[in-house]
């Protein structure tokens, strides 16, 4: 059986654990792929850093094109991250016939349709499953396991980061600030946790999921996002004396082959399967209307689940090059693409506002709503202990998004109002 021939691009946390794997379930991996499976060259930055694992040095090189010109490697294994020049990488090993398998999601989100086509050009497999929720096989099940369904809604936490925060900040009380820091010394975090925080690397992974789910080429700009920094303690607490939880949840809906994608923290009620996903686990829930309701829960990141989703796509390749098959994949695109506008996007909301405690007030309040038909499920008025406003909390029917936001807009105008202190979109 002659090997095939591995070329790691990265050797950081997730490269460790493909080195892991790869050499730890040999016998298994050659027994699934009918070919043992040689990292033959692993190219980083720094080949005098200090690894984890022993490595031969000769496997080191710091020269991206020593692998990708390398006629004797058949598969790139890309973890190194970035974009410009990982796509420059990856394009030219698919040039030379290279197969190649990825955990990068701001790449696949970016220019994932222009990979896959390169790839289908040149008869190679490109495959994805650890750029979105690491060590879940959702991938690979959005493309196979729903392939008889017609999904409608898929709802992810898909950022393990921000979860982990909002936990802390839900079961301990923990600051934003503090617990931030902690999930930067942890590890969760992005190198800069922007991309965490303020939503943008749950909307790459919901482009992917979306993508995928609904056959329509999404891209990041049609996800609506709105990350986690604006969220506080007090929301929190309401939340929950609701019972609700806050999670930053992407969430895509399709209706009549119209369809929404968003990522925001919600308020999701506290029976919902969702709702229980703590910690830094990831979850992608996911409605088709054969099926129902199902929900992929797991380890969303670090460096044994994630290549656990990497090397597994290895064995795929291998598969398909025993098969003669490789690139042969159906687009997973085919559906027109046709977006949802805000008077088209429906849920329940939560709003949050602080008043003048004075008579007529809600009234006034509550003939806004009903001038926009905005109907309302739940008012509650309270006085605030700390100063001589009061606090009326909403939830709304569900209302579509364009009316919900000239209602938010005439309430700023409103002298009664003092602040409009934070909305939420309602699930479950
Ligand atoms: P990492 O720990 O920062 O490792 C990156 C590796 O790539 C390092 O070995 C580094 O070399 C090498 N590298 C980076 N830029 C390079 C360049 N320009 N030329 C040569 N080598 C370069 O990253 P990671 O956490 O393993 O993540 C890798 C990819 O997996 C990213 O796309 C990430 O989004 C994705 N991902 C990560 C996780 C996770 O849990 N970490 C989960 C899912 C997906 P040196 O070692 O010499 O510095
Ligand atoms: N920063 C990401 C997260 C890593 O927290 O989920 C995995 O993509």
């Amino acid at each position: 059986m002659k090997p095939v021939k591995v070329g790691l691009l990265g050797l950081g946390t997730v490269g460790t654990g493909v080195v892991r794997i790869v050499e730890g379930h040999q016998d298994d991996l050659r027994s699934q792929s009918g070919s043992p499976i040689v990292i033959e060259k692993i190219l980083v930055q720094n080949r005098e850093k200090a690894r984890s694992i022993t490595i031969e040095p000769s496997k080191l090189t710091e020269d991206p094109y020593e692998i990708i010109q390398d006629p004797e490697i058949d598969v790139i294994v890309e973890v190194m991250g970035g974009v410009q020049q990982t796509k420059e990488y990856i394009l030219e090993a698919l040039a030379r016939g290279k197969h190649v398998v990825t955990a990068n999601k701001d790449l696949m989100a970016m220019h994932g349709p222009e990979i896959l086509r390169k790839a289908q050009e040149q008869r190679c497999d490109v495959f994805y499953e650890a750029s979105v929720a690491g060590g879940i096989p959702i991938i690979r099940t959005l493309i196979d396991g729903f392939s008889s369904d017609r999904i409608t809604k898929i709802m992810g936490i898909v950022n393990g980061t921000t979860n982990y925060m909002l936990t802390k900040m839900t079961q301990e009380g923990v600051s934003y600030d503090d617990v931030l820091k902690e999930a930067q010394l942890l590890g969760y975090a992005e190198a800069d946790p922007t991309s965490d925080v303020e939503g943008l690397d749950a909307a790459r992974k919901m482009t992917i999921l979306s993508t995928l789910g609904f056959r329509a080429d999404v891209a990041l700009e049609d996800v609506s996002t709105k990350g986690m920094t604006g969220v506080s303690k007090e929301d929190i607490l309401y939340a929950n004396r609701l019972g609700y939880v806050l999670k930053l949840l992407g969430i895509a809906e399709r209706q009549d082959d119209q369809f929404s994608i968003s990522v925001q923290p919600t308020m999701v009620k506290n029976t919902h399967p969702i709702a229980s996903v703590n910690g830094v686990y990831n979850a992608v829930y996911v409605y088709g209307e054969a099926v129902g309701e199902t929900m992929f829960y797991g380890a969303g990141a670090g460096e044994l689940p994630t290549a656990t989703s990497i090397v597994a796509d290895l064995v795929a390749v291998v598969r398909n090059l025993k098969l003669g098959v490789n690139g042969l994949q159906q687009t997973p695109v085919y559906k027109e693409k046709k977006l949802k506008t805000d008077e088209q996007i429906s849920s329940k909301y939560f709003i949050l506002l602080h008043v003048e405690d004075r008579a007529g007030v809600l009234a006034q309040i509550t003939q806004i709503f009903a001038s926009h038909e905005v109907s309302l499920e739940s008012v509650l008025q309270q006085p605030n202990e700390s100063n001589p406003e009061a606090e009326i909390i909403i939830i709304t029917h569900d209302a579509n998004k364009a009316a919900v936001d000239r209602v938010l807009d005439q309430f700023r105008t409103l002298g009664v109002i003092r602040k409009v202190k934070s909305v939420y979109r309602v699930e479950g």
